[in-house]
C-alpha cells in the first residue's frame, strides 16, 4: 500500500523555523517506527503571495484536497499588513479551512507538570489541567455576509455578520459530544445567548442534539464572557468546551497561557470523512508567525511538533506513536530543556529552536 500523504505548508515568519523541526520528527518515525509518509511541501500566506501574487495558489488548494493530511506552520507578518484584504496571508489559511470544510477545530490545552510552576497563574490552578476547546471554524462572523467597508453619507462603516445555521451548530456540537465521551464526558457550550440571536439558536441546537443523541454526556451552558473569566479563575472545572469561531479564537489564546506559553498549543482542524475513511484534516499550532522573534532561533517548535502528534492520532490512527511523541516532549520539559518563551522571571539559559528539536529526537531515541 502507498504511504499516507502529507502536504507541508510552512508559511511565514517562524512557520518555516518550527516546521523544520517537525520534518526531522517525521523522518525519525519513518526511520525508526516503520511509519513513512509521502511528504510534499508548498507555499502559503505571504510566501505564496511573494511568488504568485495570491496567498494560496489554486494548485496548492487542489493538492490540499487530495492529501491525507495538511500540516501548516503560520502565516502573516508586518510586511503584508498593508496588502489589499483579499490577498492578505490570513486569507490563504481561511480559504483552506473553508474549502476543505474543516468545521471542527480541536485546541487542547494541557499543562505539563514541568511547566506548572511557570504559568502566569498559581500552580494549583493549572497543575494537571487537560481541557479541549472545540472551535467552530468555517462559519460565524469570520465568513458571514454581508461584510465589507463602505461609505454611508460622510462616514465609513465596517460590517461583519455573525450567522449560524442549525446544521452548522449541530455538526460541531456532535463532534464535541463524541470527544467528551472519550474523555471525562462533560461539555460546556459557550455563547452570548443574552445578547445575540445566533447565541440563542446555538444554545437551543446544542441542547437538542444533546437530549436526542448524547443524554449520557453532562452538558452545561455559559456566556462566553463568564467563560473567559472562569478559564483563568478555575480552568480545571472544564473538560470539553464547544464554542463559535470568534469566541473560540479568543478563548483558545487565553487557554494557551494556562499551559505556560502560546508556543505549546497544537490544533487539529477536522472535516468530513474522505473516501478512505480519514477525515479531511489540517494540523497547525495555535500561535502565529511571531514576527518579533523571527530569524533569531528563539521559536518554540513544540506546538507544531504536538500538532503532528495530533495528526498521528486523528488522521492515521497511530495513537501509540502519538503517545510516544507526546511522551518525548514531556520528558524533555521534565529535564528542564526550555526555549526562551518557557523561561520564568528568574531567567536561565534557553535553548534554540534546533536544540529543542535535538532534545526531542534524543528523547525519542531513548524511549
Ligand atoms: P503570534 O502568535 O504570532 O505572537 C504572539 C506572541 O507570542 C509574540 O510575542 C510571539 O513572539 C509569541 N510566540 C508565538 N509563537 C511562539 C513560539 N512558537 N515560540 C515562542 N514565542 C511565540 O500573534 P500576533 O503577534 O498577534 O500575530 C503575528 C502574525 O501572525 C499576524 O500576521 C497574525 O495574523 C498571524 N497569525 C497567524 C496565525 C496562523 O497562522 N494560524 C495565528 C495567529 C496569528
Ligand atoms: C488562529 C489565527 C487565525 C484565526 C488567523 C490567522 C486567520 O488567529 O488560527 O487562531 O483568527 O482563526
Ligand atoms: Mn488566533
Amino acid at each position: 500500500m502507498a504511504n499516507p500523504s502529507l502536504l507541508i505548508l510552512p508559511g511565514d515568519g517562524i512557520g518555516p523555523e518550527v516546521m523544520a523541526q517537525v520534518r526531522r520528527v517525521i523522518d525519525w518515525f519513518g526511520a525508526n517506527r516503520d511509519l513513512a509518509f509521502d511528504v510534499s511541501e508548498d507555499l502559503v500566506g505571504g510566501a505564496a503571495y511573494d511568488k504568485h501574487g495570491t496567498p494560496l495558489h489554486d494548485d496548492t488548494m487542489a493538492r490540499a484536497q487530495e492529501v491525507d493530511a495538511v500540516l501548516l506552520g503560520a502565516v502573516g507578518g508586518p510586511k503584508y499588513d498593508d496588502l489589499d484584504f483579499s490577498v492578505k496571508p490570513e486569507r490563504g489559511l481561511l480559504r483552506l479551512r473553508k474549502e476543505m470544510d474543516l468545521f471542527s477545530n480541536l485546541r487542547p490545552a494541557q499543562c505539563f507538570d514541568a511547566l506548572a510552576d511557570f504559568s502566569s497563574l498559581k500552580k494549583d490552578v493549572v497543575a494537571g489541567l487537560d481541557i479541549m476547546i472545540v472551535r467552530e471554524l468555517t462559519s460565524g462572523v469570520y465568513f458571514g455576509e454581508p461584510r465589507g467597508i463602505h461609505k454611508e453619507g460622510n462616514e465609513r462603516v465596517g460590517i461583519n455578520t455573525q450567522r449560524y445555521t442549525e446544521s452548522e451548530i449541530a455538526r460541531v456540537a456532535r463532534s464535541a459530544f463524541e470527544l467528551a465521551r472519550k474523555r471525562s464526558n462533560k461539555v460546556c457550550s459557550m455563547e452570548k445567548a443574552n445578547v445575540m440571536e445566533s447565541g440563542i439558536l446555538w444554545r437551543q441546537v446544542v441542547q437538542e442534539i444533546h437530549d436526542a443523541e448524547y443524554p449520557d454526556v453532562e452538558l452545561s451552558h455559559m456566556y462566553a464572557d463568564n467563560g473567559a473569566m472562569q478559564l483563568v479563575r478555575a480552568p480545571k472545572q472544564f473538560d470539553v468546551i464547544v464554542t463559535d469561531n470568534l469566541f473560540g479564537d479568543v478563548l483558545s489564546d487565553c487557554a494557551a497561557m494556562l499551559t505556560g506559553s502560546l508556543g505549546m498549543l497544537p490544533s487539529a482542524s477536522l472535516g468530513l470523512p474522505m473516501a478512505n475513511g480519514r477525515p479531511k484534516a489540517l494540523y497547525e499550532p495555535v500561535h502565529g508567525s511571531a514576527p518579533d522573534i523571527t530569524g533569531q532561533g528563539k521559536a518554540n517548535p513544540i506546538a507544531c511538533i504536538l500538532s503532528f502528534a495530533m495528526a498521528l492520532r486523528y488522521s492515521f490512527d497511530e495513537g501509540e506513536n502519538a503517545d510516544l511523541l507526546e511522551g518525548a516532549v514531556q520528558k524533555v520539559l521534565a529535564d528542564g530543556v526550555r526555549t526562551a518563551d518557557l523561561m520564568g522571571p528568574e531567567g536561565g539559559s534557553p535553548v534554540s529552536t534546533t536544540e529543542m528539536g535535538d532534545a526531542i529526537l534524543a528523547a525519542l531515541d531513548a524511549a
